[in-house]
């Protein structure tokens, strides 16, 4: 909820801004921490979902890990007071270059997506005289049931190495003396709101588990990756983690000495953010409102590339309710964050919440159209 005091601060502000409410971030954080303290979890926040610095500052306060994929990830975790010891350094490319500086800061873990490149991790660790942890991210071959573009565990996905793969990277890891095997890393998609998928991969992970320990090899981390989706529809719901952690106790079968770890990114950040707009103009089509707010594509691009759905909301009227298309200034007709909603009257200068953007909204925005990447508010300074 957008309070009555926030929107008339809000009055004040040029918009589009990134508005974040840090006290539904920390309570989503308190629970994330009891959660996983109870299961004796890893939380690695990935990065890549919001990278605001001060966001991660306080994620970082909760004493969480970093899952990144980059070294400019990395090097922002860091100074954000992420400890390296507790970074992983997951993406199917990465280039000589990250490699290099991430093993040079030492940081827990790469999650490999190829023989390929644990390879040149080995070269690139022993030119540093190191050894670097990994973990195999193995491809499980489960449908997560969200678009297409953000699923990633299908076969013929670029995404992880294949199980049919798997017996040859494990025979040639003996002769890779800078390489020390340490888990296994997972990863299905992203706003997967199904638990039956969540339930699949336990599955899949305890058969991966028969077959590693048949060949001796012990793995100390077995890291189930991010996912757990978020309710776009309503806004103030904060996602159940207790149903989340509750499903992985319950399915997956740890050995002893294992921990499990995760990369939660969507359900840390998303809820607390919404991206806030004026409307610009109100344009009559022959059928169609349009509300021209001054918010583009290049704010959040997240409608545009995936038809994703955000809760829009008219902050500053009350009146009779209409049906707009909200689009916004950009020259591409997929610039638009939704068709026929209905919204109260709305009129030049209204204050517009797009809500639910707090993950892979700032973090994706773009200067297109030379336009200026959106600044961002905090609750706790206004
Ligand atoms: N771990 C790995 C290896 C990942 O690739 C991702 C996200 C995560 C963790 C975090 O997943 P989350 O908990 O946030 O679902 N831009 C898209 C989402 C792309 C997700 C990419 N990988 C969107 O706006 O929906």
């Amino acid at each position: 909820m957008i309070n009555n005091k926030t929107i008339e601060k809000f009055r004040e502000i040029e918009t589009p801004f990134y508005y974040y409410d840090l006290d539904v971030l920390r309570s989503t954080l308190d629970v994330v921490k009891k959660e996983s303290e109870n299961s004796g979890y890893k939380v690695h926040y990935a990065v890549k979902a919001n990278s605001n610095p001060r966001i991660l500052k306080i994620i970082s306060s909760y004493g969480f890990g970093a899952d990144c994929v980059s070294w400019n990830e990395i090097a922002a975790a860091i100074k954000a007071g992420f400890s390296p010891s507790e970074i992983v350094f997951a993406g199917v490319g990465k280039t000589d270059k990250d490699i290099g500086a991430a093993l040079k800061e030492d940081i827990f873990c790469f999650n490999c997506e190829s023989l390929q490149e644990i390879e040149v991790i080995d070269q690139l660790a022993s030119k540093q005289k190191k050894t670097a942890r990994i973990a195999l991210r193995i491809n499980p071959y489960i449908e997560a049931h969200t678009h297409k573009y953000i699923t990633t565990g299908i076969e013929e996905s670029k995404f992880g190495i294949n199980t049919w793969e798997l017996e040859e990277v494990i025979k040639r890891l003996p002769s890779l003396k800078n390489i020390r095997l340490i888990g296994m890393h997972f990863h299905i998609g992203s706003q997967i709101t199904r638990m039956s998928v969540f339930k699949s991969l336990c599955a899949r992970i305890n058969e991966l588990q028969i077959w590693f320990s048949s060949r001796s090899i012990d793995l100390k981390i077995i890291n189930v990756g991010g996912g757990f989706g978020i309710d776009y529809e309503n806004p103030d719901k904060s996602p159940l983690f207790e149903d989340y952690f509750s499903l992985l106790n319950e399915f997956i079968d740890l050995l002893p000495g294992q921990t499990l770890h995760m990369e939660p990114g969507r359900s840390i950040i998303g809820q607390c953010g919404s991206l806030i707009s004026r409307v610009l103009f109100i344009k009559n089509g022959s059928n169609t409102l349009f509300a021209i707010i001054d918010a583009g594509m290049t704010d959040l691009i997240r409608p545009a590339l995936y038809q994703a759905h955000h809760k829009i909301e008219n902050l500053t009227s009350a009146g009779n309710i209409y049906r707009y298309d909200v689009v916004g200034p950009v020259c591409e007709s997929s610039d638009t964050f939704a068709k026929h909603i209905e919204l109260p009257e709305t009129r030049r200068g209204d204050i517009i919440a797009i809500r639910s953007a707090g993950a892979y909204g700032e973090a994706m925005a773009s200067r297109y159209n030379l336009r200026d990447l959106p600044p961002s508010v905090f609750s706790d300074d206004l």
